[in-house]
């Protein structure tokens, strides 16, 4: 061997290989995978990944349901037509801390409706342990001294141009009772501590009812579960075929139906 000839050729096998190596790792991945692989953030949420979309993450990195509006770095999510800000989020136990924005500024809203989910997608979540607290709207005049156990507060709305008293009662009290009626009233889950106090007179305030109300309750999202762990586990990517409007895996070599193990395709982009 000539040490002489391997010096000279070592530069141009360097050359070759990086010649190879340079496009070969660029087109590695799967444009969708790419695009995917990358989480997004909105204020303090760091790592939005599936099913969540929204900013410059597209719909098929994500479930349509789950859009991320983000607004001055606050996000926001609609459910059944309803704007809550999202508080935090678990990406393992696919919960999430929600708040009714029409209930962030005020305790006193313009339109009156109950917290209710789109159940195909979310449901309250059990492990919680939140509550209801009942909202009363629009009622009569009070003849009996307040607090009582029912009404342990009460405040009073001006909306629409009238002034009216309104209560909160914990949801398993049978309305505010003591001849008192209220022409509407919602329900609106808080959390554990936050209804103790709220039902307690001594420590109900408007401000903790606010309080409360900010803090938010927690709900649990389903999301192509199953189909997600396969995909995940094998090495996936999970995403949204917006074609098919069906699930779809993104791997490293293309887009398949449900994992990267599978050998059909998932008719991918
Ligand atoms: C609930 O979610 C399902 C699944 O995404 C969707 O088809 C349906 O339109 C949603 N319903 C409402 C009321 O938003
Ligand atoms: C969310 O719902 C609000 C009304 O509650 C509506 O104004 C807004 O356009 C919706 N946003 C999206 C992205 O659907
Ligand atoms: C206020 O007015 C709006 C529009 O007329 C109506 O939909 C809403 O129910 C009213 N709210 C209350 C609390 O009376
Ligand atoms: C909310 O639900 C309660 C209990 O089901 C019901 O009595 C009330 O009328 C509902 N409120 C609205 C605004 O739909
Ligand atoms: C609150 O009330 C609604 C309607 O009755 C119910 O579906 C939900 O499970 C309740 N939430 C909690 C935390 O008890
Ligand atoms: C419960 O709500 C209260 C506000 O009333 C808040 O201070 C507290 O941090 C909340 N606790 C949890 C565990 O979210």
């Amino acid at each position: 061997m000539n040490p002489k000839f391997n010096q000279k050729l070592f530069p141009l096998i360097l050359t070759i290989v990086l010649l190879i190596q340079i496009p070969s790792y660029s087109c590695q991945n799967d444009p969708q995978y790419q695009t995917c692989s990358q989480p997004f953030q909105c204020g303090s949420l760091r790592e939005l990944a599936y099913p969540f979309w929204g900013s410059n993450r597209p719909v098929s990195c994500g479930h349509p349901g789950f859009q991320i509006n983000c607004q001055a770095n606050v996000p926001f999510l609609n459910i059944s037509s309803t704007s809550y800000r999202v508080l935090e989020v678990d990406n393992t136990a696919r919960t999430l801390k929600v708040s009714r924005e029409d209930l962030w500024d005020t305790i006193c809203p313009l339109l009156l409706f109950n917290t209710t989910l789109n159940f195909s997608l979310f449901d309250f979540s059990s492990a919680a342990n939140d509550q209801n607290i009942t909202l009363y709207y629009g009622c009569g005049t009070v003849q009996v001294p307040i607090p009582t156990p029912s009404i342990p507060y009460q405040f009073n709305c001006n909306v629409n141009g009238s002034n009216s008293v309104s209560f909160y009662a914990a949801a398993d009290a049978s309305g505010p009772g003591n001849g008192v009626a209220c022409s509407n009233n919602i329900y609106v889950p808080v959390n554990r501590t936050a209804a103790r106090d709220l039902i307690n007179p001594a420590t109900a305030s408007a401000d903790l009812l606010r309080d409360a109300l900010r803090s938010g309750f927690s709900i649990q999202w389903s999301a192509e579960n199953d189909n997600c762990n396969s995909c995940a586990r094998s090495g996936g990517l999970c995403g949204y075929n917006e074609d098919t409007a069906a699930f779809a895996c993104y791997c490293t070599d293309r887009v398949h139906e449900s994992t990267c193990d599978d050998s059909r395709p998932g008719n991918g982009t």
